[in-house]
């Protein structure tokens, strides 16, 4: 749920009638509010996994909005970090409020995820939160730019939550979002692109691989076991060859 400093109904509304960057415009300067910035406890423990596979040198935090990631990697990287968005709003928020924190120096740079300007240039590379901004088609192309953008060895990692059971509340919830959200973009251009049912693990793993990646999936304790035993939140952790 958003505070009530939050955005309003009829704000987030009109944020869903523009294009998806258009209104990550209109939401920035209450982003942080809202449930959509990635939790901190999630952030952590993110981190807390990445921490014994480095030390890293460079990196770069792919759609980093208000800067969420770029925090966990300015704990983790010796050298600079990079935020990248296509949102000068949020990349303007982010720039406000990340001077004072503690670690190497951060470029924001404004750019498509999915013509990324950058070659060889980092060791490790995070995504938090937006995935559900790609279209499955665009998958295999944002990870080609991504291996492009790491230097050889370098770690691609992102955390993926499993799949809500089949008709539970939560299931329903994301389905009915979903299709809102189709319903919408039939009617009305530009289109607001934002799915929750549209990152499966398989999909993305194999897509990985495809990319030239080597995959390992790392459990997140932190957020416990499903009654089947497998993990309710895992690390993608993609290495480049
Ligand atoms: C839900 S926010 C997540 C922000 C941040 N990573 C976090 O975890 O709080 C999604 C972000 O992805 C950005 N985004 C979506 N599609 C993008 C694209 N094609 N290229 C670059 N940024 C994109 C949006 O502008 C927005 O800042």
């Amino acid at each position: 749920m958003s505070t009530p400093q939050g955005p309003t109904l009829r704000e987030l509304a009109v944020q869903a009638l523009s294009s998806t960057m258009r209104g990550y415009d209109l939401l920035a300067p209450k982003f942080d509010l809202t449930p959509y910035r990635t939790p901190d406890r999630v952030l952590e423990a993110a981190a807390d996994a990445l921490r014994p596979l480095g030390p890293f040198g460079r990196g770069l935090d792919l759609c980093c909005g208000t800067g969420a990631g770029t925090g966990v990697l300015r704990g983790l990287c010796r050298e600079r970090v990079t935020g990248v968005d296509f949102s000068a709003g949020m990349l303007g928020v982010a720039r406000a409020t990340a001077g004072t924190a503690r670690g190497p120096a951060v470029d924001w740079v404004r750019a498509d995820a999915r013509a990324l300007p950058f070659t060889g240039a980092f060791d490790l590379a995070v995504s938090f939160g937006a995935f559900g901004h790609f279209l499955p088609a665009e998958r295999p192309g944002l990870f080609d730019q991504v291996y492009a953008a790491l230097r050889p060895g370098g770690l691609f990692a992102f955390p993926v939550g499993a799949p809500p059971a089949v008709g539970s509340r939560a299931y329903w919830s994301l389905l009915g979002f979903d299709l809102a959200m189709r319903a919408r973009n039939a009617l009305r251009r530009p289109p607001f692109v934002m799915y929750y049912r549209t990152f499966p693990l398989a999909g993305v793993v194999d897509d990985l691989v495809g990319a030239g990646f080597g995959v390992r999936l790392l459990p997140l304790e932190e957020f416990g076991r499903r009654p089947d035993g497998s993990p309710r939140a895992r690390l993608v952790v993609a290495a480049r060859g």
